[in-house]
Formats: C-alpha cells, sequence, structure tokens
C-alpha cells in the first residue's frame, strides 16, 4: 500500500477537525489527494451507524433504542469502522492518496475500553478484526484537560451527542485511556498540548508529517 494514513484523536472538543482541516490543506496545495473523513461516519451505512451511536435514533420517524449495552456500542462502532476500512480508507491508500481521518480504533480503545471499562485488548481485537489489521502511520492526540474541553463545547453552542454528556469522571478516564495507548506506542503518536495556539499546533504536526510524505504520491 503506497498512501499514507493519519489519523487525529482526543476528547471531544479537543480541536481535531480543525487540525484535520489545516492538514488536509497543506497537503492539497501540494498537490496529494487528500480524502478527508472520520468515523462514525465516513459510509452511508457509517451515517446511520453514527446517527444510531450518536443520538440514538436512525432518524425521525424512527423509535429512540434507548440505552445501549456497552458491548453493543462497541461492536456498533466496529461496524461502522469495517465497512468504512473496506470502502473508503484502504481504496484510498491502495492509490496512493493521503487519508486524513477524525478518530480511530484509538477512540473504540479509549471510549469503549477505557470509558465504558471494557476489557480494552477484547476492544483492541474486535476493532483489529473490522478493520482487517490496518493502522494509521501516525496518531496525533490531541490532549486536553476534560473541564477545558467542555467549557469550549459549551462555548461552541449546539445540544449534546450521547458520549458527549458522559459525566466528567467518564471523559477524564478517556483521556488517560488516550495518553496510556500513546505511551505504550510511542512511535505511531504524536501527543500535543491541545490548549496551545492553533498555528503552533499546525507547525508542530507538520514537523512530524513530513518525514512520512513519500509514503504518498
Ligand atoms: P466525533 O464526531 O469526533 O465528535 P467530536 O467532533 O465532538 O469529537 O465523535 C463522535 C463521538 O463518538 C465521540 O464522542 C467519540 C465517540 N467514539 C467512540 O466512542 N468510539 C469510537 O470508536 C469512535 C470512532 C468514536
Amino acid at each position: 500500500m503506497s498512501g499514507l494514513f493519519i489519523t487525529f484523536e482526543g476528547g471531544d472538543g479537543a480541536g481535531k477537525s480543525t487540525q484535520a482541516e489545516l492538514l488536509d490543506a497543506w497537503f492539497e496545495e501540494r498537490g496529494y489527494e487528500v480524502v478527508r473523513t472520520c468515523e462514525p461516519g465516513g459510509t452511508r451505512l457509517g451515517s446511520a451507524l453514527r446517527s444510531l451511536l450518536l443520538h440514538g435514533t436512525v432518524g425521525e420517524g424512527f423509535d429512540e433504542v434507548g440505552a445501549v449495552d456497552p458491548r453493543a456500542e462497541a461492536l456498533l462502532y466496529a461496524a461502522d469502522r469495517a465497512q468504512h476500512v473496506a470502502n473508503v480508507v484502504r481504496p484510498a491508500l491502495e492509490r496512493g492518496a493521503v487519508v486524513v481521518q477524525d478518530r480511530y480504533i484509538d477512540s473504540s480503545l479509549a471510549y469503549q475500553g477505557a470509558g465504558r471499562v471494557l476489557d480494552i485488548a477484547e476492544v483492541r481485537r474486535i476493532s483489529d478484526w473490522a478493520a482487517q489489521g490496518l493502522w494509521p502511520h501516525l496518531t496525533v492526540l490531541l490532549d486536553l484537560d476534560p473541564d477545558t474541553a467542555a467549557a469550549r463545547r459549551r462555548a461552541r453552542g449546539g445540544t449534546s451527542d450521547r458520549l458527549e454528556s458522559e459525566a466528567d469522571e467518564f471523559h477524564r478516564a478517556v483521556r488517560s485511556g488516550f495518553l496510556a495507548l500513546a505511551q505504550a506506542d510511542p512511535d505511531r503518536h504524536l501527543v500535543l498540548d491541545a490548549s496551545e495556539a492553533v498555528d503552533e499546533l499546525h507547525t508542530a504536526i507538520l514537523a512530524s508529517v513530513a518525514p512520512l510524505v513519500s509514503n504518498a504520491g
């Protein structure tokens, strides 16, 4: 596979989308094909799963699904991932594109593993199976104190989704989960303090991305 696969991870409100968009623009200016995508979502099946996972319904006119068992939740994220990897990510990498993606397997490990207290090794096994063993070349972890992240989300307005509405303790466990994953696999991770200025973060990300660009073309 000749492309380049970069994922952004972190709590809700850490600024992943902003940095992913800046990176997307940087690659496009240099003539690369960029596939900018996200999980959950990124396919038609994924959009339905996203709506189910974040809002508890597949759409207007459908009943709310109520509480979702943590294992069912983990499997739904894995189903979304399987569809997305097979239909979007792997084909893009095979034709040499750069894939810039919000959230991937680490989110399942942090949210369903550390957050929902499922066994992280088991969540990894089902996610790895769903993704047929595809891991990113680089994962940028935007680390942010959950209180600051919650304040950012409030300032942004709008309604909270199911995960965002979880208790502070959940968000703290998710943050520790992400940091532990980064510590266990430092070669794949770039950990940044997401309270830094947008420009500074972008510069730091480029410093890690530049040495990888010969992968894509
Ligand atoms: P996202 O759209 O990235 O939300 P935000 O832009 O607010 O960060 O992600 C939606 C939610 O899905 C987020 O709260 C984390 C959750 N999630 C999981 O719990 N497990 C997963 O495997 C993935 C991909 C996301």
